[in-house]
């Protein structure tokens, strides 16, 4: 309320001011539009007489080239981003007369495309990292050439797109144990929407454990035995992205287990080698239903 009130009092102070202000405009939009102004439409068929290295990269075949596109005015094709060409065509290829993205600021390469996609990524994108951080949609998306199937505007192989700035992850394709990304079954938008979303990191589910639960359904549960931090976060015990441990686990048992049960009936400090502790899988050996049990006797996870 106090803001609106602030807003609505600073309008009232600058009317004296605004009827000049606006005639002021008026005239350098028209002087604008007089010297150097874009033009009309005149169609992507022109575009391309002069372009035909974006022809050569099939934009045809790309869901804008194959979807009837309309922008501003009801534009349609190349114009519908990059605005009426008519002043441009005629001069030959004047840069300065037509909109070019390459020399938008981040936020406004943004702003162009959402103004199209409103209803499918737009909800969760300024909330999300990558805004943030000024990567645009074009870092992710080739909008002029068709280079995947799958989603046909994604740079080369999705998870390769991601990993070409999450350099740190790399390393995760080539560890013991992992999802399948590198074989190409998972991508990393298995697991996140890198247009933002409520969760955190981005996970395209409400909490990372409904993430897993949607391939892992057994974890689920309910138990009779639950294990209490299995329900509570998947990633307590597993890396998502790969560990060089059996099943993913980030540290391996029986540090893993130490980290919350150090003392109890019997001693979990592993002491001399190929102690039942440490040797195989560890305390999984005995408390191998570790998610939680179903059984009468489960109270232990032990069956
Ligand atoms: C008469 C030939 C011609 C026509 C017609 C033409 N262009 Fe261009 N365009 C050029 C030339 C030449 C350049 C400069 C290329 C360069 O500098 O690499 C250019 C550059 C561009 C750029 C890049 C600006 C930049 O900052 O690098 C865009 C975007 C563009 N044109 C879009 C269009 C669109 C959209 C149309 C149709 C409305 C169109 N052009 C029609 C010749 C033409
Ligand atoms: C969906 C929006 C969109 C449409 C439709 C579109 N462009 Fe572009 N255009 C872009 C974006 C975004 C860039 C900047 C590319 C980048 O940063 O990688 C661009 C860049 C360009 C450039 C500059 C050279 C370059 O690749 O950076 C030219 C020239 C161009 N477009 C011409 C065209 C022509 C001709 C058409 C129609 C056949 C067209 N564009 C259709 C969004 C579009
Ligand atoms: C003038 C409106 C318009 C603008 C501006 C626009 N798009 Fe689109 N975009 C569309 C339409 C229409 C489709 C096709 C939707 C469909 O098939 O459901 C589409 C589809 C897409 C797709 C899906 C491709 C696929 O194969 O499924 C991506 C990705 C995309 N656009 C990215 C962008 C990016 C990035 C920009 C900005 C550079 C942009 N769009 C600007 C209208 C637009
Ligand atoms: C960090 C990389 C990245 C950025 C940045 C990004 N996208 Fe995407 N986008 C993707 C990937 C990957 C997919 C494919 C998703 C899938 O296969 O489920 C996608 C899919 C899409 C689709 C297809 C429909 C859908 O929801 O799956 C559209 C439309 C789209 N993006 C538009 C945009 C727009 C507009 C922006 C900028 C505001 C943008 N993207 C920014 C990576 C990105
Ligand atoms: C142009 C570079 C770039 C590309 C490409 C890119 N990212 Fe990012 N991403 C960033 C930056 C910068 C951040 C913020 C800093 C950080 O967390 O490292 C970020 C953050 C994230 C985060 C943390 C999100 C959060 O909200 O905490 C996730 C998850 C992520 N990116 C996933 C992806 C996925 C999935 C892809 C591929 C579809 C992708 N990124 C492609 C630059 C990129
Ligand atoms: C199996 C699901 C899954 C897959 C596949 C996945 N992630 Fe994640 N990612 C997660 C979860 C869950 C978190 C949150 C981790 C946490 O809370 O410790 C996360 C966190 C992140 C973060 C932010 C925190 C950090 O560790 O820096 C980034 C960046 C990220 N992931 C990038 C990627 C990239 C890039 C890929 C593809 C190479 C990818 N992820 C594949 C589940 C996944
Ligand atoms: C899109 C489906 C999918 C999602 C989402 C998913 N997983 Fe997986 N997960 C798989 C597949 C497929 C395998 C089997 C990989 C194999 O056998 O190579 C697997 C295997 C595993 C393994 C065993 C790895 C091994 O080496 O035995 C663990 C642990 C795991 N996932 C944990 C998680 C966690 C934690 C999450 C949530 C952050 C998650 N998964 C989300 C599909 C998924
Ligand atoms: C308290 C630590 C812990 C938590 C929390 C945990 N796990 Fe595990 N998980 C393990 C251990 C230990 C193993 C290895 C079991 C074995 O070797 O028998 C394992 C194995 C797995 C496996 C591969 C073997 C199998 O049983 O199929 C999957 C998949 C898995 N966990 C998924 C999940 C999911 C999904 C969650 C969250 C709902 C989760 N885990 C939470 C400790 C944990
Ligand atoms: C993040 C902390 C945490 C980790 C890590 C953890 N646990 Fe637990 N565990 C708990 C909690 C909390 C309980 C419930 C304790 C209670 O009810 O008194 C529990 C219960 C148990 C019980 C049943 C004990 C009882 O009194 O009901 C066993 C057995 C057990 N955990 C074994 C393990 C093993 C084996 C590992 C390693 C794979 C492990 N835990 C990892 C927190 C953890
Ligand atoms: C050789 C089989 C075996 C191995 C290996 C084993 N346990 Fe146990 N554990 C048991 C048995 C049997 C009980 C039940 C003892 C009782 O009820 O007095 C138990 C009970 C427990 C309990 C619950 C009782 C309490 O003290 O609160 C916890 C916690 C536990 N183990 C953790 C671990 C951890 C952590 C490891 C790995 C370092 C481990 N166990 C390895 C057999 C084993």
């Amino acid at each position: 309320m106090s803001k609106f009130d602030h807003r609505s009092n600073g309008r009232s102070r600058t009317k004296p001011f605004a009827i000049p202000l606006v005639v002021l405009c008026l005239v350098l939009l028209f002087s604008w539009a007089q010297a150097e102004g874009p033009g009309k439409y005149v169609g992507q068929e022109t575009c391309l007489e002069c372009h035909d290295t974006v022809a050569e990269v099939a934009f045809e075949f790309t869901a804008h080239g194959m979807s009837d596109i309309s922008g501003w005015d009801g534009a349609a094709g190349c114009e519908s981003c990059h605005g009426p060409g008519e002043a441009h065509s005629d001069s030959g290829g004047e840069i300065e007369l037509i909109l070019s993205v390459t020399r938008l600021e981040p936020e406004a390469v943004s702003k162009m495309c959402l103004s199209c996609h409103e209803g499918d990524v737009a909800a969760h994108w300024q909330s999300g990292s990558h805004d943030a951080f000024d990567a645009t949609c074009v870092d992710c998306h080739t909008v002029h050439e068709k280079r995947t199937m799958a989603s046909s505007a994604v740079n080369k192989n999705t998870s390769e797109t991601c990993l070409s700035c999450h350099m740190d992850m790399r390393k995760h394709l080539y560890q013991r144990s992992r999802h399948p990304l590198k074989e190409g079954l998972m991508s990393c938008v298995s697991c996140h929407d890198p247009h933002g979303s409520p969760a955190i990191a981005s996970i395209s589910a409400i909490t990372p454990n409904d993430k897993c639960y949607q391939c892992h359904a057994e974890q689920r549960g309910p138990f009779l035995f639950p294990h209490q931090p299995v329900a509570e976060d998947c990633t307590t015990c597993h890396n998502p992205h790969g560990s060089n441990q059996a099943s993913m686990l980030e540290p391996a048992p029986p540090r893993l287990c130490q980290s919350c049960h150090l003392f109890g009936h019997h001693q979990t400090v592993p002491g001399t080698p190929r102690q039942a502790w440490n040797v195989n899988r560890s305390c999984v050996n005995c408390h191998s239903r570790i998610h939680g049990s179903n059984h009468p006797s489960g109270v232990m996870f032990m069956r």
